[in-house]
């Protein structure tokens, strides 16, 4: 037997005792892979227990941060890349920021979160560890306490000067977009349809604001105004919720669970409630009539390992999405802050 047979044999069994996915079964082609696991083994060897503590007792606070951690990093990775563009307060050009966009805007969360990761990995190795590190460290223990099992995170990326609000209105997927156009997006982040259905599970948890659906309830077209896609009960539950009545201001910040049924936990539940029609957003809902994706919906629906399996490889096949290393960028002391 070949050494290579052999590492492999063994990482195999490792990996079946441990549960531990390693990140050479989901490299990207070509993208990140100057990104390697244990990157701050030596130069900051406490960084990784540094993020698990202080997500895990942030998140006994509140326990919605996990969902949007994770979100957090879906939208650092898909403007330009994992390059924590979207935590940036400013820039040299003094253009509107990602995090000023209609995508970002008031709904993403957690950015205190990395702030304090931010702070106390400063005072342990100070100008060491990026912003874009930290958000994918962070993103790991989101996934970690939502239930799934702890994957391993290459690092090594450094933080851009640049954050566009434009770039992110032009690159974050919206709900109400044709699944033509989405599947174009992930395709451009070197991801498969495989890996855009699976990667959705992640709406197995979290919140999504009224806004963002209620044109499903009212004002779906001209002939009908509910989505016929949408479960009948479903859909009364929702208008309970979301009354047609609502102002926009108070539809801005109601919110309601994206899985009603384990809205805290990752799991297949998302892709159980697709095929009753219980899809919280056009864009879930779609995936299961689709015929690209409505195969794959059914076999993720068939099987949590499966589809575990696949979400943390693809988790860190999104985390490798063209990502800035060595000479490229920077390590920002203040993750809202490029260096002056
Ligand atoms: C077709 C692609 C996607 C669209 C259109 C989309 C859209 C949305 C929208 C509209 C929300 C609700 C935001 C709010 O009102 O607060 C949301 C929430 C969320 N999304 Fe996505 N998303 C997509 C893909 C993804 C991916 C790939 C991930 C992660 C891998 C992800 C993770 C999440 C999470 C965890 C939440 C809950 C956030 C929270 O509770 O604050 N999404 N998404």
């Amino acid at each position: 037997m070949g050494r290579h047979r052999l590492i492999a044999g063994a990482i195999l069994i490792f990996t079946l005792f441990t549960g531990v996915i390693f990140p050479s079964d989901a490299q990207g082609e070509g993208n990140g892979n100057g990104l390697t696991v244990g990157f701050y083994a030596s130069s900051c060897p406490k960084v990784e227990d540094i993020v698990t503590e202080v997500v895990a007792r942030l998140s006994k606070q509140d326990p919605t941060l996990p969902p949007a951690l994770l979100r957090l990093f879906f939208h650092d990775c898909f403007v330009k890349g994992c390059d924590a563009s979207v935590l940036l307060d400013e820039t040299p050009s003094g253009q509107p920021v990602e995090k000023k966009s209609a995508g970002n805007g008031d709904t993403i969360r957690g950015l205190e979160v990395i702030d304090e990761i931010k702070t106390q990995v400063e005072k342990e190795c100070p100008k060491t560890v990026s912003c874009a590190d930290i958000l994918a460290f962070a993103a790991r223990e989101a996934v970690n306490l939502s239930g799934l099992p702890r994957h391993t995170v290459p690092a090594g990326r450094h933080d851009s000067r640049t954050s566009r609000a434009s770039d992110a209105d032009y690159y974050l997927p919206t709900p109400a977009m044709p699944l033509e156009k989405i599947i174009a997006m992930f395709a451009e982040r070197n991801l498969t349809i495989e890996d855009m259905v699976v990667l959705l599970g992640a709406h197995s948890m979290g919140q999504a604001h009224c806004t963002q659906f209620t044109d499903r309830l009212y004002k779906f077209n001209k002939d009908t105004p509910r989505d016929p896609s949408l479960n009948a009960i479903y859909g009364n539950e929702l208008a309970g919720k979301c009354p047609e009545a609502m102002s926009k201001e108070q539809a801005s910040r109601t919110t309601v669970d994206l899985d009603p049924t384990t809205p805290r936990v990752l799991d297949i539940q998302y892709y159980v409630n697709l095929l009753q029609g219980r899809g919280l957003l056009q864009s879930d809902q779609v995936l299961s009539t689709d015929s690209r994706t409505g195969g794959i919906v059914n076999a993720m629906a068939a099987s949590s390992d499966t589809w575990s399996t696949k979400f943390l490889r693809a988790i860190i096949k999104m985390g490798r999405s063209n990502v800035l290393t060595e000479d490229e960028g920077e390590i920002r002391t203040n993750c809202r802050n490029y260096l002056k």
